[in-house]
């Protein structure tokens, strides 16, 4: 009790009171400094202990096999056998392969397929997708052998043929996140942003996303504070001026 009283009876004196304050101001502060240098990491193997030989062995695999990390890019358009669609679907898949961190690039673009050889017997192994089909026959036949392979549809491709699935595997030690951006800036440059309509409407997503409010960098953050899709823009009329190429082109 003595004792708990003289304690009281410390804190309270005027300048022990201050310190302790000055001390806990600059401990906030100095946490607040520090902030900057929080990581954050989603990575499950960097919070199991490396001495493990069931983690080790995994940590091995990886080292020569890769494929641990996966980067998924979907992409949505009217009609996935739109050759158009295709043609890009298949540039993006070579140029994406060459970016350096990325050991594999999967997509409906150069999935293989095996089929049986009717005149040598056995099967053969091909793309599924040889070349671009060009009239609405060749179409036809290629969206029904497609959408007739389970392991195609709902992986690569989706039901409705509206969407296609971009699997990246990224090599052993390459940074998730540079890796990240290279391959949005890579889609982006050949899927260029649309302006997207939802069931032939114009809706708020038409004019707006979040995607530079959304990045890392505080000054990009603020730089479209109207969320303006396609940002940053000089003026504002040349966001207005961006119709003319959904409208009259
Ligand atoms: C045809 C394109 C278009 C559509 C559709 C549209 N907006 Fe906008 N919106 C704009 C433009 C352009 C601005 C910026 C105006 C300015 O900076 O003066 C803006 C500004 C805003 C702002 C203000 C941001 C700020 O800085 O104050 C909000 C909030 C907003 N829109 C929400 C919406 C919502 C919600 C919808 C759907 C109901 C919508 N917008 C539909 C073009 C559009």
């Amino acid at each position: 009790m003595d004792t708990m009283k003289a304690f009281a009876h410390w804190i309270s004196n005027r300048s022990v009171a201050w310190t302790v304050v000055a001390v806990v101001t600059i401990m906030a502060g100095a946490g607040l400094f520090q902030l900057r240098n929080i990581q954050q990491d989603d990575d499950i193997l960097a919070f199991l202990p490396k001495e493990n030989p069931d983690v080790g062995l995994f940590y091995d695999v990886n080292k020569r096999f890769g494929s641990l990390d996966l980067a998924l890019v979907g992409v949505e358009t009217e009609d996935v056998f739109d050759p158009a669609f295709l043609g890009r679907l298949k540039r993006v898949t070579k140029e994406l392969k060459d970016i350096s961190g990325l050991d594999h690039v999967l997509s409906l673009a150069n999935v293989v397929d095996f089929r049986p050889d009717l005149d040598k017997g056995g099967i053969v192994t091909a793309p599924t997708i040889r070349t671009i089909p060009k009239t609405s026959e060749e179409i036809r036949d290629l969206r029904a052998h497609v959408m007739s392979k389970d392991h195609l549809v709902g992986n690569l491709v989706s039901a409705d043929a509206k969407a296609v699935q971009v699997l990246c595997f990224l090599a052993y030690g390459a940074d998730p996140r540079e890796m990240a951006a290279a391959i949005r800036s890579k889609v982006e440059e050949v899927f260029p942003q649309a302006w997207p309509l939802q069931d032939g409407n114009i809706t708020c997503q038409t004019c707006h996303d979040v995607l530079l409010p959304m990045k890392a960098d505080p000054l990009l953050q603020s730089a479209n504070p109207a969320f303006l899709r396609g940002a940053p823009y000089e003026t504002l009329s040349d966001f207005c001026f961006a119709c003319d190429c959904v409208v009259f082109n």
